[in-house]
């Protein structure tokens, strides 16, 4: 990785990255917003949340296909499939994805914790088998964690989550590779740490860059809601710590999750953040802003490949400290949908853009 300060601006090529953890949706959505997506990454994790979830190889395939036909011309970003984990699928469906080569992981959405997740897991006991066969083959769990229990307070989910069931997972299959998507809180990062390496996590930007204040600056912000919803202060800056920390059971994941405008500014508003317009950007802020520019290439495109598997990428990215300003919003006519994304930091400005990309 080589980074150049040249008077106050910086410019860093870093070893293309890789998004761990997004949603690109499908249809018409699914082509506004994988541009974004494919010119910063070469590769992702696609989650399987569709409004009629992937839970199979056969739904995967399909919707791999659908996703590289998206891609635009001379793209040649690769999807990572999941499935989506069910009280009802089979050890023989976890074997069938190993043996297909693109499906990389297996999503476990508590039933009812957020977008899309009423066919999710309503007892994870009743999932063991299946579970004792991702541990075999060595198929990674990818873990929203938050409890779902109404009674139980909305901020405090993700702690009572990693004691009440992650803990447990984790004890009872020692070798089953488990990660933590987008950690918010200290409990969930000390979790991570002194767990085995086969347990990982995934970090967002929006998490590290924003506690849970942003969702009530100077009136209520629905474009700041997310799930996990943003915690205070002291656990943003566990999570920065974690980012930045070198540690390789840290790596990038987005959770950039584009809903439409009507959808998001509603009396009952869509958890999400669109952030994949600046998906690798805005991580450069972040470790700029901590002093740690020389951590990012690990975090963003050498930790994740190592704990799945796979081998770095081959090509490069270079990014310069040059603001650039968001749109208010992207208008989604283009693509036949008579509504727009807000993006983050929409009306604002980002600190970093891509000066290139090369082999
Ligand atoms: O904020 C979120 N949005 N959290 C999730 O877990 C799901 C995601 C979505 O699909 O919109
Ligand atoms: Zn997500």
């Amino acid at each position: 990785m080589d980074i150049d300060f040249f008077g106050e601006t910086v410019s860093l090529t870093l070893i293309r990255p890789d998004d761990w953890h997004v949603h690109l949706r499908d249809g018409a959505m699914l082509r506004a917003v994988l541009p974004d997506t494919a010119r910063r990454f070469a590769r992702a994790i696609v989650m399987p949340n569709l409004k009629a979830p992937v839970r199979t190889v056969a739904e995967a395939h399909a919707y791999r296909e659908r996703i590289l036909a998206a891609r635009p011309a001379g793209s040649d970003f690769e999807p990572l499939m999941t499935l989506y984990l069910t009280d009802n699928t089979t050890a023989a469906e976890i074997e069938r994805a190993r043996a297909s080569r693109f499906v990389h992981a297996v999503k476990y959405y508590p039933a009812g914790a957020t977008t899309n997740s009423d066919s999710g897991v309503t007892d994870i006991e009743r999932c063991h088998d299946t579970l004792a066969a991702m541990e075999a083959l060595g198929l990674p769990l990818l873990v929203h964690g938050e409890v779902t229990e109404a009674s139980v307070d909305v901020f405090d989910r993700e702690a009572v989550f990693i004691e009440r069931i992650l803990a447990r997972v984790v004890a009872r299959f020692p070798r089953l590779k488990v990660v933590l998507e987008h950690v918010t809180t200290e409990d969930g990062v000390a979790f991570v740490r002194a767990a085995p390496a086969t347990v990982g996590a995934t970090l967002t930007a929006h998490h590290l860059l924003l506690n849970r204040n942003a969702l009530f600056r100077g009136g209520l912000r629905p474009h700041a809601y997310c799930l996990p919803v943003l915690k205070r202060e002291r656990h943003r800056t566990a999570l920065l710590e974690a980012a930045t920390s070198g540690n390789p059971k840290f790596f990038l994941g987005t959770d950039s999750a584009p809903h439409a405008r009507t959808a998001k500014e509603a009396a009952c508003g869509c958890a999400g953040l669109y952030t994949a317009h600046a998906g690798i950007e805005l991580y450069a802020e972040v470790f700029k802003a901590a002093g740690a520019l020389d951590r990012l290439e690990g975090f963003a495109s050498l930790h994740g490949p190592a704990f799945y598997g796979l081998a770095p990428n081959r090509d490069h990215i270079t990014l310069i400290e040059e603001s650039w300003p968001v749109p208010q919003a992207i208008d989604l006519a283009s693509v036949g949908i008579s509504d727009s994304l807000v993006p983050f930091r929409a009306g604002e400005s980002v600190a970093f853009r891509i000066a290139g990309v090369d082999g």
